[in-house]
């Protein structure tokens, strides 16, 4: 699957975003090594502090089916209405959860950059010295 195909995906899963309080909707498409796709989206709360970004949807889904190994995850975000061609970058505690579940050096964020133009970014440029499983 290419960059450009998994964050058409990314932009599927976005149409399912609850997100009635900030109207900023994001959808994430997490590749695993098997070749599986898991959607994810933002679900907020009246609460606020329980809201669950896109790209931890799409982890806590494919952990809880029993995936272990992951390849990409592609992330688009936009205001309600709004196509999501600009970058959104995931928020600390998601790369803390990639940081969990993937390899740093190899696992790859894909995020929009204009219109049929992506860019991605391997774990570790995003969480630099990250703390992860083999730290302990
Ligand atoms: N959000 C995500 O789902 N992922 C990100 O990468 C950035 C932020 C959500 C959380 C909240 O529902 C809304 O976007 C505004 O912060």
């Amino acid at each position: 699957m290419t960059d450009l195909q998994l964050i058409k995906e990314a932009k599927i899963a976005r149409r399912r975003a609850y997100s009635p309080y900030s109207h900023f909707q994001v959808g994430a498409a997490l590749l695993t090594k098997s070749g599986k796709l898991y959607y994810g989206c933002n679900i907020e709360n009246a609460s606020y502090t329980p809201t669950n970004c896109a790209e931890r949807t799409a982890f806590f889904k494919a952990v809880s089916d029993g995936e272990r190994e992951f390849v990409a995850i592609a992330v688009v975000g936009d205001i309600e209405g709004r196509e999501a061609d600009k970058m959104c970058t995931p928020c600390g505690v998601c790369r803390q959860v990639m940081m969990e579940f993937c390899d740093p050096e190899s696992f790859r964020i894909v995020l929009s950059n204009g219109r049929d133009s992506t860019i991605s970014y391997k774990l570790k440029e995003l969480l630099p010295l990250g703390f992860g499983p083999d730290s302990m």
